[in-house]
């Protein structure tokens, strides 16, 4: 099952990617949901909060539990994500938080690790994609990185796609997509208290 190929690859690696998380179906359901008011992305937070172009340049909105069925059901299997993991992680997951992202042509987001810096509070980052027939050319892609700045995974944003990682300890980049690009970026923080660390061999 590919819950347990997640904690698996979560303890062993710190990274997993779970191809058809939901049916193309499903995608196109939640695909009629994607927003039509968007925000320009930011980058930090509170009084540093910024729209840093330079960084990032895809546009945002956030997710809404009233946002339709297919989004509080795309949430609701999250939510077992979150469940499993704490039950054989037992990373103490607590809140998700999540937004759509658009990317147009153009649009990429540099190399940058996921949790603001000074708080450790993003645990595990979900990203999950929503464009049917995404080509080799559409650019877009996903890489991935370690700590010590290897090379791990250049991953297409294909529909259906959740890829799923430890947000403190893989920096990424979104390559510039040649073409319009959805995805639901998602974190995942703790309460504070019960959170374990799971310490990844590098
Ligand atoms: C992010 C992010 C990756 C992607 O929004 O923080 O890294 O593939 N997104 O959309
Ligand atoms: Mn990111």
């Amino acid at each position: 099952m590919n819950s347990d190929k997640l904690i698996d690859a979560l303890f062993t690696q710190g990274w997993f990617v779970w191809d058809n998380f939901l049916t193309s179906h499903e995608v196109s359901e939640l695909k009629a949901c994607i927003p039509t008011d968007w925000s320009q992305a930011g980058v930090g937070r509170n009084d540093e909060y910024m729209t840093k172009k330079a960084i990032r340049s895809d546009k945002i909105q956030w997710l809404q539990s009233d946002m339709g069925p297919p989004v509080s059901d795309f949430l609701q299997r999250i939510n077992d994500v979150r469940l499993e993991v704490n039950r054989h992680l037992f990373l103490g997951l607590f809140e998700y938080e999540a937004h759509f992202a658009k990317y147009e042509q153009g649009d990429f987001y540099q190399k940058h690790v996921d949790c603001f810096r000074g708080q450790e509070n993003r645990k595990l980052t979900t990203v999950f994609y929503l464009n049917e027939d995404w080509q080799p050319e559409h650019g877009g892609r996903l890489k991935m990185y370690d700590l010590d700045d290897n090379e791990l995974a250049t991953l297409d944003p294909k529909a259906g796609r959740l890829v799923v990682f430890l947000s403190e300890l893989f920096p990424h980049e979104v390559l510039p997509a040649t073409q319009q690009r959805f995805s639901i970026a998602g974190w995942f923080r703790t309460n504070g208290v019960n959170g374990n660390q799971l310490d990844i061999a590098r």
